[in-house]
């Protein structure tokens, strides 16, 4: 009986020193203390065993399992520790390396100008209209005074979908949408896309971007309009831009003008950016003509109003010399990130 336990310890010891894996522990440990296991076998055959030895060989018995439980914790540990070891060497993470760089996108000029107008006149007290791109022939011609015979109407200018649809030429007709839901006081900025069959070239893009302007009060005039424009003039261009209105035709606003800002590159001194006058047009505006009222539901004998629009890309062209308006749209990175 004794040799048989010192014979289950002396195997179970080296089975336990040479090399284990942790999941193979559980098996030996089961096959030396589970309740089949050789150490339990032994000790069932106590029966046998002379009463006096018995407390002598139930003394090694227990020496012999607190030994093997020994060695097994011991085995796990260190097998844990190994473990443990090994994956924080294979999960190593090097804290000095540098990071990797996210590059981060910026604005596209032509938002960045949009949204510049946009601040300085709703710091002027403007809101904000949001436009179609698509619009019928009464919202792109006719509201706006453009009578059947006008050229813009032309199957050679403006991309129709059907003979009443059409992609919008300009911003303006925000202005009879924002008229039909709005009661007066009305003022708002509606900026967008705008679509001409154009080819494209150095300056002409069969899309662009634009932003129309319309106020709309009892006693508005002509001089509330210098005023706003020469103002947005200023906070867009520097303290030193002037504008100067020169007569005009439009055919939604009476009288019109165009409207010409004092050269940003030579101060009015006449350089080749200005062509040598000093001066380099920014957009057309004008009263708003009494018949668009009237055909917006508006009495023209009570409210007047002005109206502007805008290129969003010459503004943006001028502000930042830039020479090409393909730029705006090849979207190489090496430009757009300048801005
Ligand atoms: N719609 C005109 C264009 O695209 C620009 C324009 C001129 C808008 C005069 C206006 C205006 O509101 O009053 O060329």
């Amino acid at each position: 009986m004794q040799e048989k336990l010192e014979k289950i310890r002396e195997q179970a010891t080296k089975a336990l020193e040479s090399e284990t894996l942790l999941k193979e522990l559980e098996d030996l440990r089961v096959q030396y203390l589970g309740k089949k296991g050789e150490l339990t076998a032994v000790l069932r055959g106590m029966g046998s065993v002379e009463p006096e030895e018995r407390p002598a060989i139930g003394k090694l018995a227990n020496e012999v399992r607190e030994n093997i439980e020994g060695l097994i914790d011991k085995k796990k540990k260190e097998l844990e520790k190994l473990a443990q070891e090994q994956q924080l060497d294979e999960e190593v993470i090097d804290v000095t390396m540098p990071g990797k760089k996210i590059r981060i996108g910026k604005m596209h000029p032509i938002q960045k100008t949009q949204e510049e107008v946009e601040n300085i006149f709703l710091g002027m007290g403007y809101e904000v209209v949001d436009g179609r791109e698509v619009e019928t022939g009464y919202y792109n011609f006719d509201a706006l005074n453009l009578g059947p015979d006008h050229p813009a109407r032309d199957e050679q200018d403006t991309f129709y979908f059907t003979r009443d649809m059409m992609l919008r030429t300009c911003t303006s007709p925000v202005q009879v949408h924002t008229m039909e839901s709005q009661k007066p006081p009305i003022r708002m900025v509606a900026p967008g896309k705008v679509y001409r069959s154009d080819e494209v070239d150095a300056t002409h893009s069969p899309v662009f971007h634009q932003i129309e302007g319309l106020v709309i009060d009892k006693d508005i005039t002509f001089g509330d309009l210098k005023g706003a424009l020469a103002e947005f003039a200023k906070s867009l261009f520097g303290d030193k831009a002037k504008v100067k209105f020169r007569p005009h035709y439009f055919p939604f606003t009476e009288p019109s003008a165009e409207v010409d800002v004092s050269c940003v590159m030579c101060d009015g001194k006449g350089c080749n950016i200005c062509g040598g006058t000093g001066w380099i047009e920014i957009l057309g505006c004008g009263m708003v003509h009494p018949k668009v009222l009237e055909m917006a539901g508006i009495d023209p004998e009570v409210y007047s109003g002005f109206a502007f629009g805008m290129g969003l890309e010459r503004i943006t062209m001028l502000k930042y010399s830039i020479h090409d308006l393909r730029l705006f749209y090849e979207n190489d990175v090496r430009f757009i990130s300048q801005f």
